[in-house]
């Protein structure tokens, strides 16, 4: 399955958050990996909308191995995405900073693509851990 939800306002979190429970109901993921799949949305959503200073696409799909989650906006873009990988503070955020080191730690596969005035594009995968419980006929 594949969902493209635009992300404008605050609203649109649930939407997406909605739309990815959708996707996560039978599969093997555990509680925590749901958990963390849902923070993962919100902070990608969030980053839309307080940074981007333009709307944007979350588009979640479900792979063999899991699903994968991505964050496409046409904003203003990332000065540095090293600083923000190894989690130094923008020191004009009110957030913690946090976010996107913390998305990275919880995800399997993690990939940030961005250029000043050009837009992010944020990729990232959760893997199954479990296999998935034969369905019984
Ligand atoms: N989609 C985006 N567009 C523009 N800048 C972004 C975007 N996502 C993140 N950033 C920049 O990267 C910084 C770090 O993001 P993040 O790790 O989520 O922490 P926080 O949102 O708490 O500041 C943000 O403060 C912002 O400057
Ligand atoms: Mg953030």
């Amino acid at each position: 399955m594949y969902h493209r939800i635009l992300i404008k306002k605050e609203q649109d979190i649930l939407t997406a958050i909605s739309l990815a429970y959708t996707e996560m109901s039978n599969t093997p993921y555990s509680m925590s990996e749901k958990q963390q799949i849902i923070v993962t949305i919100s902070e990608l959503c969030k980053n839309i909308i307080f940074h981007s200073y333009s709307s944007g696409y979350v588009v979640i799909e479900k792979l063999n191995i899991g699903l994968r989650i991505s964050a496409i906006d046409s904003g203003v873009g990332i000065a540095s995405i090293e600083n923000v990988i190894n989690g130094v503070k923008n020191p004009n955020s009110k957030g913690l900073g946090l976010g996107l080191t913390g998305v990275r730690t919880m995800m399997d596969f993690f990939e940030i693509e961005s250029q000043t005035q050009g837009g992010t594009k944020v990729i990232v995968e959760k893997w199954y851990s479990r296999t998935p419980s034969r369905t019984v006929t």
